[in-house]
């Protein structure tokens, strides 16, 4: 019944404006971030010290994945018994004969209605076996990413409209080669239209593959009631199971699970990257999926890299009116006392440990929280510690374009929230000392 279906979605984006007119002015003045005490990462929740490596790995881990699931992403499924692959597209003749060009379908259940999701992957040549890779999930649709014209198209559209004032985002021939960053967003500073100068080339000159999917192909980003994507192939979600974003990083997953059957492409060295609220997912990957052997945060901001403590630029509040659909609902019951839930976002930089990550912010985005993000990487220091391993290696926030960090990679850019060429260099140099 579309007319009524409508009319409730139009109902529901009233109550939505109503309930974000309450909301508080957001902060963007340092001197008024609350007082706050981030959970310790070296102390278990029974108040017992975590002293070595070990604790981390048997105990203390699993406890912090656990209360991250239980409320604030939500539990997934695992790898589903009808998963598929099969490869659709195989061109060695790929960007002038420098690349081979795969794509491959994923189909996640035998039902009939199981959703299509494509993965694209770029492979250089002439390399001495398996390359290390990145695995970038896209806001757009793979077409865009570079405008090689035997990209597919997906028929899929994840129909969010409340992304900076875009209102048709619906992946088409006319965007083809739009997003040279790959990642999306909606500027793409650095990169130009002269060939090879897009992040694509960049990554293959240097050795890796690229492996990207357009996020949605998994599961569609509006409030549909989770009616829509993989999860109708699931229950409804109880208040602790997944929201969209652990539904996209749950789609990651699959693809690792594609890419450690590919030969050409060395499955223990992926990188998981993604910008925004793909950077959120990036991180929740890598937290999820222990194979991701490197997590890449783009501008992720509240719920990815940004401390929910110091309500700083988007707040947990905000963020669960806004997009009701990302997170798990139990989520929801920390919007008016953050200092109540039982994690911080530093803990979710301590889950990819010992594996490197990297957390990049821009000076103009400030809704992200570009401070929040560098102290997210600092504070998980000490469970790097426990390795034997350097996090961030500077107690302040660096100038822009100034990038610090052993295991832990921070910078701030000059600029908006974007990915950028500059991005991507840093990603590139940071991948060369940890994945080669
Ligand atoms: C909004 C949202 C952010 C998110 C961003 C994006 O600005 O509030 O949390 O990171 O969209 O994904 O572009």
């Amino acid at each position: 019944m579309p007319t009524l279906r409508n009319a409730a979605t139009a109902l529901g984006l009233a109550l939505l404006t109503m309930s974000e007119t309450q909301l508080p002015a957001v902060n963007y003045d340092e001197t008024k971030v609350p007082q706050y005490t981030l959970p310790d990462p070296l102390k278990m929740q029974d108040g017992s010290p975590v002293k070595s490596a070990s604790d981390w790995v048997e105990k203390r881990r699993p406890e912090v994945l656990n209360l991250f699931r239980e409320h604030v992403y939500g539990h997934a499924p695992g790898r589903p018994e009808g998963l598929k692959f099969k490869v659709t597209q195989n061109d060695d003749t790929a960007l002038g004969g420098k690349a081979i060009r795969r794509e491959v379908l994923i189909t996640f259940a035998r039902k009939e209605e199981t959703p299509e999701a494509h993965l694209l992957i770029y492979i250089p040549k002439n390399t001495d076996g398996p390359v290390p890779a990145f695995l970038v999930i896209n806001f757009d649709g793979n077409h865009l990413i570079h405008p090689d014209p035997a990209i597919s198209i997906s028929k899929s559209w994840v129909r969010n409209t409340r992304r900076h004032g875009i209102t048709d985002n619906r992946p088409k021939e006319s965007n083809r080669g739009n997003t040279k960053s790959i990642a999306g967003g909606n500027v793409e500073k650095g990169f130009s239209d002269k060939p090879g100068d897009n992040a694509l080339e960049q990554i293959l000159s240097r050795g890796y593959a690229l492996a990207t999917i357009y996020y949605g192909d998994i599961d569609p980003d509006y409030d549909d009631g989770f009616e829509n994507g993989v999860h109708r192939l699931y229950p409804k979600p109880k208040p602790n199971e997944w929201g969209s974003i652990a539904t996209w990083a749950w789609g990651l997953s699959r693809c690792l699970d594609y890419l450690e059957t590919d030969r050409e492409i060395n499955a223990k060295k992926v990188a998981v990257m993604g910008h925004s609220r793909l950077g959120k997912t990036a991180l929740w990957a890598a937290a999820e999926d222990e194979r991701f052997a490197m997590a890449i945060s783009n501008n992720s901001g509240c719920g990815g890299a940004a401390l929910s403590r110091r309500e700083f630029g988007e707040t947990v509040k905000r963020i669960n009116t806004s997009f009701p659909h990302w997170f798990c609902d139990n989520f929801t019951q920390y919007n008016d006392r953050i200092n109540d839930l039982p994690v911080d976002q530093h803990q979710l930089i301590t889950l990819a440990a010992p594996r490197p990550v990297y957390i990049a912010s821009a000076t103009g985005d400030e809704w992200a929280d570009p401070k929040g993000e560098f102290l997210s990487g600092l504070h998980a220091g000490p469970v790097y510690g426990l390795f034997g391993l350097k996090g961030v290696e500077a107690t302040e926030q660096p100038k822009p374009e100034e990038p610090v960090g052993a295991h832990i990679g921070y910078h701030l850019r000059t600029g908006e929230h974007a990915v950028t060429a500059y991005d991507w260099a840093q990603y590139l140099d940071f991948a060369d000392r940890h994945l080669k």
